[in-house]
């Protein structure tokens, strides 16, 4: 019996509109710039949640890629069980040090994606490793990377457009500090720059203000506090609020996006000062 294999539209569709064709192909043509002698090898894990009846797999076991060169690689996943099931994968970098070297990742991680019974599909991931990794002394003897995926089964799937009926209800720091968990902790940490800045006080704060993270310039140089507003406005979309912004991860539900800035807003606020003394501490 042959397997077949559907490619998914949509994952291909979210795959190229991540930053749009535009920004895309800008990418693409900056990193061909920057294209590094040095070669490491990048290894594929992945992982399906406890009970979660999906297979998931990495189709190359490993691939060898010089630093900046634009890499595409592909993953399969098939639902084996007999309905269909929502999920949503959350990655890793190792060692640590690495994730901030793959900050412009893109990948079918940002959003939840629904998959038919028995339902196979190949999906791709297009990374780069930044050619500033070649200047971390902490990397220098670094060759090996290993980039893990786990798949989680979204919890409410069904109900995801139909929130609005609790519009009603206060936002809830609870809630929020779980979709952080579920969707933001495989970019951001809360202490330390990861994918994304640091997100610890963030509320109050201006943006691209943390000291040793590589901001793109447009989000380097906005004018911009966050706050409930610009927060929810940046979640949104961010390359709308912020043109050349370069989060590839957007929350399109009003109300997650109201409970998630909840929660960032019962954190801790860092003066600049005190958080550049930080990082400063602790050198990479
Ligand atoms: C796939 C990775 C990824 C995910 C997921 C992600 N982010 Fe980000 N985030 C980034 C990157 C990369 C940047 C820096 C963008 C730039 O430099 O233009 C960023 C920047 C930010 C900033 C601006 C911070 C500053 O210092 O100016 C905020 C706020 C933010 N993210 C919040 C969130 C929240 C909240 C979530 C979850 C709902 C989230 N992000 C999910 C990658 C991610």
């Amino acid at each position: 019996m042959t397997t077949l294999v559907s490619y998914s539209v949509t994952l291909y569709r979210l795959f190229c509109s991540v930053t749009g064709a535009g920004g895309y192909t800008q990418r693409a043509a900056a990193d061909d710039a920057t294209i590094s002698q040095r070669v490491v090898n990048v290894w594929f894990n992945t992982n399906v949640a406890p009970g979660m009846p999906w297979q998931f797999a990495p189709v190359q076991r490993s691939v060898n890629v010089h630093l900046g060169q634009d890499t595409l690689v592909f993953f399969t996943a098939e639902n084996t069980s007999d309905h269909p099931i929502v999920g949503h994968a959350t990655f890793n970098v190792a060692p640590s040090e690495v994730g901030l070297y793959f900050k412009k990742i893109q990948c079918f991680c940002f959003t939840e994606e629904r998959l038919e019974p028995h339902q196979k599909v190949e999906m791709p991931v297009d990374f780069f490793v930044d050619p500033r990794m070649a200047k971390d002394p902490d990397l220098t003897d670094t060759n090996n990377i290993t980039l893990s995926y786990t798949f989680f089964e979204s919890k409410n799937p069904a109900q995801a457009q139909n929130l609005s009926r609790f519009d009603k209800q206060p936002a809830s720091p609870a809630a929020g500090r779980e979709i952080f968990a579920t969707t933001c902790s495989g970019c951001h940490s809360l202490d330390r720059n990861k994918v994304g800045p640091m997100l610890e006080g963030v509320v109050g704060r201006r943006a691209g203000a943390v000291p040793g993270y590589p901001y793109s310039a447009a989000l380097a140089r906005a004018d911009v506090v966050w706050n409930a507003d610009s927060l929810d406005k940046w979640l949104a979309n961010p390359q709308a609020f912020i043109a050349g912004a370069q989060m590839p991860f957007h929350l399109p539900d009003a109300l997650r996006r109201r409970d998630v800035i909840a929660y960032l807003a019962t954190l801790k606020q860092l003066p600049a000062a005190h958080a550049a003394q930080r990082t400063a501490s602790h050198p990479g």
